[in-house]
């Protein structure tokens, strides 16, 4: 039943870029239905996977949920999506738990209509399947697109590196600053570089350390 608001979707017919809107959908999950708009005032990691009863997908469905909570803390949900129907949705999630002892916490949408991996581009085009590639979209409280991460099914993803994302997306949300290589909770940020010569003017008469120069600064500890 997964349906997708045409007119709240001001990007239909191109590729989701970061900053764009996330286009509304309504859809049939394994936990009852939800909205994206249910999801307002939360951050929300949205990821696709090829199919159920897969070996890869499953490895990440237990990494995640094993993480949820590290999610949740830090004010995100969790939400699947794959074209695959509602039932088989649940049987998967059933074997998880049997075979691994793993209960999935968060809903699994059904897409048999391809309406919302169409829309969020979540299908190879060169496929001849309906198989959704390994897509992830970190959507922030106002329901903007903050980051998006597109991996084959051949690939499976590292859910410390999607927690690192979104800590460094939470980091950095109040802005001027930007998170390094690497960088993990309890390392430094960057200022984000100046734009004027005032700014120029004003680091170079900064008393910055032997690392630090115009461009390139540390971020004062908040
Ligand atoms: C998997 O999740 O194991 C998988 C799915 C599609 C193609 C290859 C692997």
């Amino acid at each position: 039943m997964a349906s997708f608001e045409h007119s709240e979707n001001p990007v239909a017919g191109r590729a989701l870029r970061l900053n764009d809107p996330a286009p509304v959908f309504v859809a049939r999950t394994t936990m009852g239905v939800r909205s994206l708009t249910d999801y307002r005032g939360k951050w929300l990691v949205l990821f696709s996977h090829p199919a159920d009863f897969t070996p890869v997908c499953t490895t990440e469905f237990i990494a995640l949920e094993k993480a949820a909570d590290k999610f949740r803390a830090l004010g995100c949900e969790l939400l699947g999506l794959s074209a695959d129907s509602i039932y088989s949705h649940l049987a998967w999630v059933q074997n998880i738990e049997e075979r691994f002892g793993v209960t999935i916490s968060f809903p699994i949408i059904e897409d048999l209509s391809l309406s919302i991996a169409e829309a969020y581009g979540m299908i190879d085009e060169t496929s001849v399947s309906t198989a959704t590639v390994r897509s992830v979209f970190f959507i922030d409280p106002e329901g903007i697109v903050r980051a998006q991460v597109h991996y084959p099914a051949t690939v499976g993803r590292s859910v410390d590196e999607l927690l690192r994302v979104l800590t460094a997306l939470r980091a950095t949300e109040v802005g001027d600053v930007a998170a390094p290589e690497g960088w993990r909770p309890e390392g430094t940020l960057l200022k984000a570089p100046p734009t004027t010569m005032d700014e120029v003017r004003a680091r170079l008469g900064a008393n910055g350390g032997a690392s630090q120069d115009w461009y390139f600064a540390e971020a004062d500890r908040g």
